[in-house]
């Protein structure tokens, strides 16, 4: 908010277009001039959403917290986690609006985050380190759950009862049962995309703290070692525990491509790429699967093998340019093969359940996509029709405005941004009164009297993307619509890196 164009005084914006007048490049460069005349991208505060997106997962966390704690009408949490199994499980991430530790969500978070910082983070500016903070409070609790080898706790809390109460994570007294992997009980979608987020968190903090980086890199191999070895469906194994919350229906090839993508990566370990040479043709998908979210990665993985090719000339992975070509031709409407499905206010739509976080992680991909053509002075040829990367910035552009509030409702879709933004969002502890207000108990089944309520949430939890509108741009702003109002981490982890694109592209795309 300091130094965006738009929130210069009259004065130094006098002197700012002089100053421009006489360097004309520059200019050109930031196409600063139309910014100007641009309404439309001058009425986002793209800097202001960057904030907000990453001060979400302080609201989210599950603990012991720290005093510089913002959003502070959360208070400690969880604080035996682990104990029913005799290990230290404190900490982490609740996934949504409940109080569960669903660890394979909250991994996809964590390299999500961490791409967004890999890829972004040097725009990122204040908010670098705020966005580490949100990756570290991952991977401090992910190296907990993965400190015995050819273990990984996978959940803490029993998800049935957690979700018939409606409670503050503060009082919460269901059972912290505690559900683990093995090598008796496997759960090699879980146990990669572990490892993909150790992996990737690696490199974020490869130069700011090498012993942590070294730690999360060894571990990550050891954790992806697991789950190659031992491979079986964790949601058939754990069934009754995982499923239907977050039940893998995409099975677990995506997330073995996928994590052995981000330790060839991390490690530029050979062995790596052998494998992805060796199995990539069985763990890749149909190249009409377009879909990426906590459950598939097919699509990410060959955005993030592509740019070994364009970007870092690994000629063996040349063909993961195509792959990730078919992805984008599969999602700009008017092109020969594209299938995606549009909102008549042009949203991506995937899926009734939780559809913004479809739109969050495409668009990360586009962005991120347009930025590896760029480097190597690419464009993608959809049948005929050439998509420059230009086109693609555009195209994610109009994405995020949507859900800041370019849309048919006039609301945005990030709670705490704009004038207009969800109300009585699906969650518990932004729902009921908080500790401060009413240090009373609040048991098990009264807070549905609440839930029931039209009144809207009394803790604002700044920065939170719900579910968004439905397939007609319809949001009927319910907290028992959990489709459409309820938030989550993997909703908001890709957004942080188109964010940081946006707010310090200065228009330019
Ligand atoms: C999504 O919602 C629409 C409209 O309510 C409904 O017709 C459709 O069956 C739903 N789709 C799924 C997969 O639930």
């Amino acid at each position: 908010m300091d130094s965006f164009p738009s929130f210069l005084t009259s004065s130094t914006t006098l002197v700012f277009l002089l100053l421009l007048l006489f360097s004309p490049c520059n200019a050109a460069k930031h196409g600063t001039f139309g910014h100007h005349r641009r309404p439309r991208s001058a009425s986002h505060n793209y800097r202001d959403a960057l904030t907000k997106s990453i001060m979400f997962f302080e609201g989210q966390r599950s603990g012991k917290l720290p005093p510089n704690q913002r959003i502070s009408w959360r208070k400690d949490s969880g604080l035996s986690d682990g104990a029913a199994a005799h290990v230290d499980l404190v900490g982490g991430y609740y996934d949504a609006g409940d109080n569960v530790k669903f660890g394979f969500p909250m991994a996809f978070t964590t390299t999500m985050l961490s791409w967004s910082v890999i890829e972004f983070g040097g725009l990122m500016k204040g908010e670098l380190q705020n966005a580490k903070q949100a990756i570290r409070w991952a991977t401090d609790y992910l190296l907990k759950a993965t400190a015995h080898p050819d273990t990984i706790y996978v959940q803490v809390g029993d998800a049935t009862k957690d979700h018939a109460c409606w409670e503050r994570p503060e009082d919460m007294d269901t059972p912290r049962t505690v559900i683990k992997i093995d090598k008796n009980t496997p759960g090699t979608e879980v146990a990669a995309e572990t490892a993909a987020a150790l992996a990737a968190a690696s490199l974020v903090f490869r130069k700011s703290d090498p012993t942590y980086s070294k730690l999360l890199a060894r571990r990550a191999i050891r954790v992806f070692e697991f789950a190659d070895k031992h491979r079986g469906a964790y949601s058939i194994g754990l069934r009754p525990y995982v499923c239907p919350y977050y039940c893998d229906f995409s099975g677990y090839q995506d997330e073995l491509l996928w994590g052995a993508a981000w330790l060839h990566k991390a490690t530029r370990n050979p062995t790596y790429l052998s494998y992805i040479q060796a199995n990539g043709n069985t763990l890749g998908a149909d190249e009409s699967d377009n879909t990426f979210g906590w459950d598939n990665k097919h699509v990410g993985a060959r955005i993030l093998l592509s740019k070994a090719f364009l970007v870092q000339n690994v000629q063996p992975l040349h063909d993961y340019k195509s792959h990730a070509d078919n992805f984008i031709c599969s999602l700009i409407p008017g092109t020969p093969s594209s299938t995606a499905q549009y909102t008549p206010g042009g949203l991506l739509f995937k899926m009734n359940d939780s559809n913004m976080q479809y739109v969050t992680s495409t668009s990360f991909l586009l962005v991120t996509y347009a930025k590896y053509l760029t480097q190597s002075l690419k464009v993608v040829n959809c049948g005929g029709a050439i998509i420059t990367p230009k086109k693609l910035r555009t195209f994610a552009k109009k994405q995020v405005d949507y859900l800041l509030g370019d849309n048919p409702m006039k609301m945005s879709f990030m709670v705490g941004y704009g004038p207009r933004y969800p109300l009585r969002i699906h969650h518990r502890g932004s729902s009921l009164p908080s500790v401060s207000s009413h240090p009373a108990k609040i048991q098990c089944s009264s807070g549905f009297s609440i839930y029931n309520s039209q009144s809207p949430n009394p803790n604002i939890l700044i920065g939170a993307i719900v579910g968004g509108p439905d397939q007609n741009d319809r949001f009927p702003d319910q907290r028992s619509d959990y489709e459409q109002s309820e938030p989550a981490t993997y909703i908001n982890a890709p957004l942080v890196g188109s964010l940081a694109y946006f707010a310090h592209s200065f228009g330019q795309l």
